[in-house]
């Protein structure tokens, strides 16, 4: 199901079309008759920068540009990407199978953000229905001389891996379990060629892994730790980079049972930090990278069973520090801290965690952005935030000042998991922080990562948050 692009060298012809018009006198150039340049023209003085033209066999689509000369390239590329939307609904609507991109100036390059906008746009989750109205999208043509076949090879298998990331995020908790989430990356592995190890109950337990343990305790199905490595001979980096994923496959808030009403409805959202790791190991892998990276997923379901650890509980984590829980629901932290304290042993360059972890996160910046702090260098840092702005997955440094810290402290062991009632974002960041000793960026994707409703290519539901922004910061490290 999804939507393939191609490079080609000249148009066919007989395809919808989308064109992309600097000037009116170029309308004379690409096929259509006196009337239809008269009508296009018109639509155009009226104020529309985008005219569909109905030939009945196909469309052809019209989007003037002149204005965009003058735009910061990403918002740019984004207003490109928002095009590709804007085309895939028209030719998904007039049910065609194939679009055809063509630009008549040197700026070919545009061609890719808005294939890419519309590749993401096609994405459907619909193996649940039973009558399935299938998009009639199915192959892009991006028509060029300019263009390479490997930018093409790297766009399809960077929108390939959104749509796993966003598959996983949708499938519900009831066929996507601990395990069942580990079988899945086992099988990412084999096909894009990546090791995979998945670690069962029994080696966490061998492992003293306390924090994923303790989450697990109220659950009937047993927790997996991922481990993922793509290691390229010519790889860029001496020390790994490792990417931790939150894997809770759904939380309910265990014993501190969601307060909310409907607060559960989107929870199987809980491993979106862990599915955008999983398919950034399967991007980089398939466009054979050259930069050594692991990835660490810890997952389980959060529940109130039986067993579940209770608020007042003291937890022994892997580390050996110990954590007073006092909130079944700050249950990301739990099993993200054994992740962070298990990436000691890779001796790494870079660790950088992905979680949907606070609705604070959410609260404070929307669907708009992705909440992120840490340790890492003032470059790594910049580069972080250049690859959000390219890439449209933007970042927003919260203040990670020592006197968040202080809101942790426990009477009876090293640390609470929560803070309190201000700056839950960035306390959840501050307990993260005691379990490394490298350098860190924690992302909280908390807002981003399921959207309530569809805005341009992002649809309703799982995003796929985080694989383009990694996949993007990764490449610069690998050249
Ligand atoms: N998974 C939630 C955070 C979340 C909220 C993700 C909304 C996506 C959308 C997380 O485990 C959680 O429950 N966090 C608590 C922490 C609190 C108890 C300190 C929260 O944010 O309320
Ligand atoms: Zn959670
Ligand atoms: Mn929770």
């Amino acid at each position: 199901m999804q939507t393939t692009i191609q490079l080609k060298n000249k148009l066919s012809g007989k395809n919808s079309t989308l064109y992309l018009i600097h000037k009116k006198t170029d309308l004379k150039t690409i096929g259509l008759s006196k009337n239809e340049i008269d009508y296009v023209k018109k639509k155009h003085t009226d104020g529309d920068s985008f005219v569909t033209v109905n030939h009945f066999t196909h469309v052809s689509l019209l989007q003037f540009v002149e204005e965009f000369a003058d735009y910061s390239e990403s918002k740019l590329l984004e207003t490109l990407r928002g095009i590709g939307h804007r085309v895939c609904g028209v030719v998904n609507v007039h049910k065609f199978k194939t679009l055809e991109l063509t630009s008549l100036t040197d700026d070919q390059s545009w061609l890719l953000a808005i294939a890419e906008g519309c590749a993401l746009s096609n994405y459907q989750f619909i193996k649940y229905k039973r009558d399935k109205e299938v998009n009639s999208l199915s192959q892009i043509h991006v028509v060029s001389t300019q263009l390479k076949k490997a930018e093409i090879d790297e766009l399809n298998v960077v929108c390939e891996a959104v749509c796993v990331a966003r598959d996983l995020v949708n499938e519900p908790q009831s066929t996507l379990n601990a395990i069942t989430f580990a079988n899945e990356m086992k099988a990412l592995g084999k096909q894009a060629s990546f090791k995979v190890e998945v670690l069962n109950k029994k080696q966490i337990e061998a492992l003293k892994m306390g924090g994923l343990l303790a989450v697990n305790m109220g659950s009937v199905l047993p927790p997996t730790f991922t481990i993922m490595e793509h290691k390229p001979k010519k790889a860029k980096n001496k020390k790994p980079i490792v990417l931790i994923g939150k894997g809770v496959v759904y939380d309910t808030g265990g014993l501190s049972l969601k307060p909310t009403a409907n607060s559960m409805d989107s929870m199987k959202c809980d491993m979106a930090g862990g599915a955008a790791v999983a398919a950034t190991m399967f991007a980089i892998a398939k466009a054979n990278l050259n930069v050594h990276v692991i990835g660490l997923v810890p997952a389980t379901d959060n529940r109130p069973g039986m067993n579940a650890y209770a608020p007042g509980d003291v937890i022994k984590m892997y580390d050996g520090q110990t954590v007073e829980m006092l909130n079944a629901d700050a249950e990301g932290r739990m099993l993200l801290a054994d992740a962070l304290s298990y990436a000691k042993k890779y001796n790494p360059e870079l660790v950088m965690d992905f979680a949907t972890l606070t609705g604070a996160a959410a609260a404070a910046i929307g669907p708009y952005g992705i909440v992120c702090m840490g340790t890492a260098d003032e470059s790594t840092k910049l580069n972080l935030k250049l690859s959000g702005n390219q890439v449209h997955e933007r970042l927003v440094e919260f203040p990670f000042w020592d006197d968040y810290a202080k809101l942790l402290k426990s009477d009876i062991a090293d640390m609470k998991n929560i803070g309190g009632p201000i700056a839950g974002a960035i306390t959840a960041g501050k307990f993260l922080e005691k379990y490394t000793d490298y350098p860190w960026m924690h992302f909280d994707i908390a807002g981003p990562a399921y959207n309530n409703s569809a805005d341009s290519y992002r649809p309703k539901n799982g995003t796929g948050v985080g694989v383009r922004l990694l996949f993007d910061f990764l490449k610069g490290i690998s050249q």
